[in-house]
């Protein structure tokens, strides 16, 4: 159905036979490339460095593995492509993409609040995501100056309890995070995002490839590989599934905005199926791998796989100060977890800037500082979490853990089931063909969507309340 005689910048920029909606000079992808690096930039992330290790180390290793692996299979794939889908469908923002399907679908425009959700979510996202991302460039220095050489177990807990406890100190490098975020993202998409996915990508790769050989060298190897991949089903909890479904969610910036955001960028004539799983697969492939360089060294020198949070932070900074070369490798690691941040963290910024711009008619530049203002000073409550709030709780919660809970645990859910009824249910059949295309690729899609991702959604979620225990 694309007028292939165009070239696609012409074809996503002016071009707009699906919804009624007029179309202003938005910003599009240069290639399927770019698109492909930024969506990949999104989705590896602290989730796959940090968070995956160690959820993989308290879950008891390969059954949590396999149980992800058929979450984001079954139900995050599937629903990437919607999200996208919408995005590319809709070519406005996510609010307004949501109101023009709707308008298409003729159904109630109160859709857009879909829309809303994953512009919001993006904004809080952000505002905790990057104090960890300030940890993250923080210890890049840290690493370099031979801080870890020979410290023991209690020196580097002090240090890192040194620097979360300390506000000034944590939202100096948070400030440092988002002021590069909203640099990237006032330069546009072709100057801004393009380029710093096609520096910090590669960046990342062949940092993750050194990490790997080394791990190998470590000898530990086998145990690693043994760890991630020999499953032991006694070693699931009841929550394990909720965890597993919660971080495909996370991994795959599921219902952040930003994935929706990307695909209103993407051009008509780029197959969605082919695409959507380069950058499923390669998301997975990065939190395997990472997993598989980060095992190894911590048992290599005898540490505990299961540490929790502290996994990265602690224990592998350990690990970096009794190994050969150790400096080197902590530098490279923090610096690889820093690009994979960065990449992420735009595209959490993205969709509230597209909306500004959008409806605001603001330059890019004004809304990138203001957005900018607004993370900031609500990250700073993520930042008191640690040190002066930390005794003040809402349900058990503090402020960090209570917006984390909130977004992962509530928003992000239900946005995706909505997002799945949306495409599998309420948009025409032709509509949805139209993007996704021909052949057995698009049935398995559908049946997907329309059946086991809204079920699997709500079953996990009612067990999650308590309902179907
Ligand atoms: N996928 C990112 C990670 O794994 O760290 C986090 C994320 C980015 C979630 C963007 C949601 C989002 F919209």
């Amino acid at each position: 159905m694309s007028n292939k005689s165009l070239s696609a910048d012409a074809v996503s920029c002016f071009e707009d036979s699906q919804v009624n909606a007029p179309v202003g000079r938005r910003g599009h992808w240069s290639s399927r490339l770019m698109f492909i690096l930024a969506a990949t930039g999104s989705a590896v992330g602290l989730g796959n460095i940090w968070k995956f290790p160690y959820i993989t180390g308290e879950n008891g290793g390969g059954a949590f593995v396999l149980l992800y692996l058929g979450c984001i299979a079954l139900i995050g794939i599937p629903l990437l492509m919607a999200e996208i889908l919408i995005g590319r469908r809709g070519k406005h923002s996510p609010p307004d993409s949501m109101k023009a399907l709707a308008q298409e679908a003729g159904v109630s425009s109160r859709w857009k609040l879909l829309g809303w959700a994953g512009v919001i979510t993006g904004f809080v996202l952000l505002s905790f995501y990057l104090v960890v991302a300030g940890w993250a460039v923080s210890y890049i220095f840290t690493a370099g100056s031979g801080a870890f050489n020979d410290a023991s177990s209690d020196d580097i807990g002090g240090m890192f309890g040194a620097l979360v406890g300390d506000p000034v100190a944590s939202t100096v490098w948070g400030t440092v995070v988002l002021a590069i975020t909203a640099t990237i993202i006032i330069k546009g998409i072709r100057q801004g995002l393009e380029r710093a996915v096609s520096i910090m990508m590669p960046g990342l790769f062949v940092i993750l490839l050194i990490l790997v050989g080394y791990s190998v060298s470590t000898g530990y190897f086998g145990r690693g590989v043994e760890f991630m991949f020999n499953p032991d089903f006694s070693k699931l909890t009841g929550t394990s599934v909720l965890v597993a479904l919660g971080h495909a969610f996370f991994s795959l910036s599921l219902a952040g905005g930003g994935m929706m955001t990307y695909g209103s960028y993407l051009s008509k004539d780029v197959s969605l199926g082919k695409t959507v799983m380069t950058v499923g697969l390669l998301d997975t492939v990065v939190a395997l791998i990472a997993g598989l360089a980060i095992f190894p060294i911590v048992f290599s020198n005898g540490l505990e796989p299961g540490a929790g949070p502290g996994l990265i932070f602690v224990t592998l900074p350990l690990a970096f100060g009794q190994m050969p070369f150790g400096q080197i490798v902590g530098v490279l690691f923090f610096v690889m977890l820093s690009f994979a941040a960065l990449t992420s963290a735009i595209s959490l910024l993205e969709p509230a800037v597209s909306w500004l711009t959008e409806k605001r008619g603001m330059t890019r530049f004004k809304a990138g500082v203001l957005t900018s203002v607004g993370i900031w000073v609500l990250s700073l409550g993520s930042v008191f979490s640690f040190n002066i709030w930390q005794n003040y709780t809402l349900f058990g919660k503090t402020f960090f853990d209570t917006l984390d809970y909130l977004t992962s645990g509530w928003i992000m859910p239900l946005s995706g089931l909505a997002m799945a009824v949306f495409t599998g249910w309420i948009m025409t059949r032709s509509a949805t063909y139209e993007e996704v295309g021909d052949g057995w690729g698009y049935r398995i899609w559908r049946f997907l969507i329309r059946y086991i991702v809204p079920v699997a959604i709500l079953a996990i979620f009612f067990h999650a309340i308590g309902v179907l225990d």
